[in-house]
């Protein structure tokens, strides 16, 4: 361990508020591959949606500062490492080792069926990390993007609430799904939110004020599949929201819906990560 990993203590982040683990994420941070600002609501509101266990989130303390965090959501047997940094100064000297060792031996000693973790493609230090703990990567997320088609056929989209379509996808979908297009993190109510159902395919898409609509959730039910009941249902949301563009953020597992949305016009866009499980 390095002077510096050795000057560091780790304590939960079960008395930290949300206003000061937002300022921490804004410092650990800092110089991301994609930039990115964290506000206390909506750290607040994301957390929560992702079932943060404060008990098992760690906060890495120097001279009585914080200098890093690891966060853990948990539900039922399953773990997910759902945001890691380390502050840049003290990058590379074994902090972030630190934290993610005592993130797996936790999650080890609770004998969860499951730990997993997104990273972004090209974040070498944070997947060789990871690698050497001993996980390793399930599949590609990928993101894609579609331009606004300014019009078009409108089929019938049939409203649903959030939760509704948010159940289809908890009790229709893989369970392996990444933790934050999953039916139970869907299932928390979120503002800009909205479901879609044409036929048997569902969806839930975030209805954003400015820049791209975000698809958020799909699933078709299980035995209404390979009926094309997706691609119409991609297609249906492109043509009634058609003033703008269209997104569906890297979570978009490769080998379930890779083919799918290029399928119904979309283009993958350059930013992916890998979703990563550690082995047994
Ligand atoms: C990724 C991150 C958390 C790693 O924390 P860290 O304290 O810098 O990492 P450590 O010093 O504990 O290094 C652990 C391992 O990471 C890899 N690593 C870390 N820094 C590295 C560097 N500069 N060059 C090469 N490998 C590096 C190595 O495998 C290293 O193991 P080793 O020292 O035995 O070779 C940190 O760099 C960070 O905060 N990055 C920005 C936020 C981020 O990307 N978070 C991950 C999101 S998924």
């Amino acid at each position: 361990m390095s002077a510096a990993a050795s000057a560091i203590s780790l304590s939960t982040a079960s008395n930290v508020s949300f206003k000061e683990i937002a300022d921490i994420l804004n410092d650990v941070y800092t110089g991301y591959i994609t930039p990115i600002t964290f506000e206390e609501e909506t750290v607040r509101v994301v957390l929560r949606a992702d079932s943060l266990d404060a008990d098992e989130s760690w906060i890495a303390m120097r001279d009585g500062a914080p200098v890093g965090c690891a966060l853990v959501g948990r539900r039922d047997r399953r773990s997910r490492l759902g945001a890691m940094g380390v502050t840049p100064a003290l990058r590379g000297m074994g902090v972030g080792r630190l934290m993610l060792e005592r993130v797996v031996e936790r999650s080890r000693d609770r004998a969860d069926e499951r730990l997993e973790l997104e990273v972004i493609e090209g974040n070498t230090h944070a997947i060789r990390l990871y690698e050497s703990v001993g996980f390793v990567t399930q599949r590609q997320l990928l993101a894609f993007e579609h331009e606004a088609v300014g019009g078009g056929e409108v089929a019938e989209l049939v409203d649903v609430a959030q939760e509704e379509a948010a159940n289809v996808i908890a009790d229709h979908g893989p369970d392996d799904l990444p933790w934050q297009i999953s039916g139970r993190t869907l299932r928390a109510p979120r503002e800009l939110y909205k479901a879609h159902r044409l036929g048997r395919a569902w969806a839930v898409v975030v209805d954003t004020p400015e820049g791209p609509r975000a698809m958020r959730g799909l699933c078709v039910e299980r035995d209404a599949r390979r009926q094309g009941q997706a691609t119409r249902l991609l297609r249906a949301l492109v043509a009634q929201y058609s003033d703008r563009p269209w997104m569906a953020p890297a979570l978009c597992p490769e080998d379930l819906v890779g083919e799918l949305f290029l399928r119904a016009g979309f283009t993958q866009a350059d930013i992916s990560q890998r979703q990563m499980v550690l082995r047994d």
